[in-house]
This record gives C-alpha cells, sequence and structure tokens, in this order.
C-alpha cells in the first residue's frame, strides 16, 4: 500500500459503529495500532455499552490488527486524559486523533431546551478539546501529528440543529487554530464534513440514503491522517464518492477610503460590492486579513 500507517497510532472516537467503525477498520489495515473510543450510548447520548468499541477491536484483531478499546465519554476532561493514556500505556505514542464521536439533539430553535445544547456542546465541542489537548502535548514532543475533526454540512444551516450547526461550526474555529498552533512541530489538522447512511442519519437522509456508504467517506479521512497529507486547515465534504473542500473565504470588498468616516446610507450604497464573492481569499491565519488591509492603509 502507497498510503500506510505503519508504526502509527491513532485514536478513534465514537468508532463503535457508523463512520468512526470503518476509519479504525482502514487505518488498523494500513498498519495502525488503534485505539477504539466509544461509550456505546443512543443517538441522543443517553446510554452506555462496552460492546461496542470491544466488537470494532475485536474485528480488527481479527484480521491481525492491533486495536485497544476505551470505553470513556469524551464529554469529560478526564475522559478525554483517559482515551490518550489508553494510547499512550498500550502503543508508546499519539500520531492521529480523529474526533469522531458524536450525538443529536435535534428540536427546532423556540423548543430547544438548555440541556440539549449542553450535550451537543459536552461531546461534540467540548469532547474534542478535552481529547485533543492531551493528545497535542505529545505530538508536540514527538514533533509529528494529524487532527482530523467532523464538522457537517449542518454548518450551512438545517431547520432544527442550531445546537449542533454551533458546536460543528465551532470545531472548525478549533481545527484551523490547532492547525495554526502545530505547524512548527509538523502537526496538521483538518475538517472532514461526512454525509453518509448511518444510524445517525438513515431516517433523514432520503432517497439518496443508499448512496452514501460511510465507507466512501473513508478515504478522505484515511487519507488526512496520512503521513502523504502535507495540507493543513482544510475542510472537506465527502459524500457518496464526491469529494470537496469547503472554505471560509473573505471577499475583497469595498473599503471607504483612508480616514474616511462612512455611515449606514454608504454601507448601503455599496452592499452589492461588499456583499460580492469575486476575488476572495481564503485567509490560512488572521494574518492573512491583517495583510490584506495594510495594503489598503499604506
Ligand atoms: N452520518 C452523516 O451523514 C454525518 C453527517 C455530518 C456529520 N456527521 C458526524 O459524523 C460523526 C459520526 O457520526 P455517525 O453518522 O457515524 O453516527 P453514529 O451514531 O453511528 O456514530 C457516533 C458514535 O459516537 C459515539 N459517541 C457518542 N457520544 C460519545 C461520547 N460522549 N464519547 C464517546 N463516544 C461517543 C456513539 O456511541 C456512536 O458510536 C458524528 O460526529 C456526526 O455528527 C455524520
Amino acid at each position: 500500500m502507497d498510503i500506510d500507517f505503519d508504526g502509527r497510532v491513532a485514536i478513534v472516537t465514537g468508532a463503535g459503529g457508523g463512520l468512526g467503525r470503518t476509519y479504525a477498520l482502514d487505518l488498523a489495515s494500513r498498519g495502525a495500532a488503534v485505539v477504539v473510543n466509544d461509550l456505546g450510548g443512543s443517538v441522543d447520548g443517553k446510554g452506555g455499552d462496552d460492546s461496542a468499541a470491544q466488537k470494532v477491536v475485536d474485528e480488527i484483531t481479527a484480521k491481525g490488527g492491533q486495536a485497544v478499546p476505551s470505553y470513556d465519554s469524551v464529554s469529560t476532561p478526564e475522559g478525554g486524559e483517559s482515551i490518550v493514556k489508553t494510547a499512550v500505556d498500550a502503543f508508546g505514542k499519539v500520531d492521529v486523533v480523529i474526533n469522531n464521536a458524536g450525538i443529536l439533539r435535534d428540536k427546532s430553535f423556540t423548543k430547544l431546551e438548555w440541556a440539549d445544547l449542553d450535550a451537543v456542546l459536552d461531546v461534540h465541542l467540548k469532547g474534542a478539546f478535552y481529547v485533543s489537548q492531551p493528545a497535542f502535548k505529545v505530538m508536540k514532543e514527538n514533533n509529528y501529528g494529524r487532527f482530523v475533526f467532523t464538522a457537517s454540512n449542518a454548518t450551512f444551516g438545517n431547520f432544527g440543529q442550531t445546537n449542533y450547526a454551533a458546536a460543528k461550526m465551532a470545531l472548525v474555529g478549533l481545527s484551523n487554530t490547532i492547525a495554526v498552533e502545530g505547524a512548527r512541530n509538523g502537526i496538521l489538522s483538518n475538517v472532514i464534513m461526512p454525509v453518509a447512511k448511518t444510524r445517525m442519519t438513515e431516517e433523514l437522509l432520503g432517497a439518496f440514503a443508499d448512496k452514501l456508504a460511510p465507507e466512501l467517506v473513508t478515504p478522505m479521512v484515511a487519507y488526512l491522517c496520512s503521513e502523504k497529507c502535507t495540507t493543513t486547515h482544510g475542510a472537506y465534504s465527502a459524500a457518496g464518492g464526491r469529494y470537496a473542500r469547503v472554505f471560509w473565504g473573505l471577499g475583497q470588498g469595498w473599503f471607504a477610503g483612508k480616514d474616511a468616516h462612512p455611515a449606514a446610507e454608504d454601507i448601503a450604497e455599496h452592499f452589492a460590492q461588499i456583499d460580492g464573492q469575486d476575488g476572495y481569499i481564503v485567509p490560512g491565519s488572521t494574518t492573512d486579513e491583517i495583510m490584506a488591509l495594510a495594503g489598503l492603509f499604506t
């Protein structure tokens, strides 16, 4: 295999089923030692069952691969520390983290209860922090790391998913900043936006569901976690065999002029230019916007 993970150690959260299971199986088949983490709860994050992670570990070891289970929840600092410790104790390091664990608590905005907000932020957003920070410390020492964070096309806006969309968009900011902070230590960070038929989505995907196998997302994630990948700070949609960049861009806009004091009326007058998408850049950090501004001010 051209892309292999020989000698690499990977953590995949939420790997007891759905997309995470396919990532764990693929990385293990390519030589990675894998921590298969899963709490084994329901789609809405209730309950727990150790057998979910154990079954995937058994699948990997039956094929001659290396894997250990982790039943910790990503949603507490202790859980995150313990998941990373499981990797270090079993395999000596962490090279790859795929932050994939997730739940849904869909409700229209007026009906959303704070418990639904907290549960979704705790798993998707805080969970990604709790696993990634201890892993980042290990990667920094080894001057090598690959993070994949799992966002969603819900970030484009989706009825009934304010909590989920907000958590997923926040992960883009987290990944972009880890990409900036990790650059000097060989740590790359990217975002996957999958569309796949799993227990989470089978009732939501409609007519195309059978075209959207999770295994069609796996190659993109495996590439992003590999040594071959040199890109960082990216976000990629993977859906039914179509792979595409998703980006957060900055338009050229309208410049009121040096020392100008524009009013709301000036904004209205120039709104088409402000709103335009021609000549946008995709900033790699805040510095890129500051540099673009510097060009206007000097
Ligand atoms: N399937 C899609 O089309 C789709 C689209 C966009 C985003 N996603 C995201 O992809 C990821 C995987 O989802 P999936 O579709 O495979 O669903 P899934 O329900 O099959 O997998 C999610 C896994 O995360 C585990 N999990 C939940 N809370 C956990 C916790 N606190 N700690 C550890 N594990 C926990 C679950 O037990 C489950 O096995 C999620 O982050 C989801 O939001 C999926």
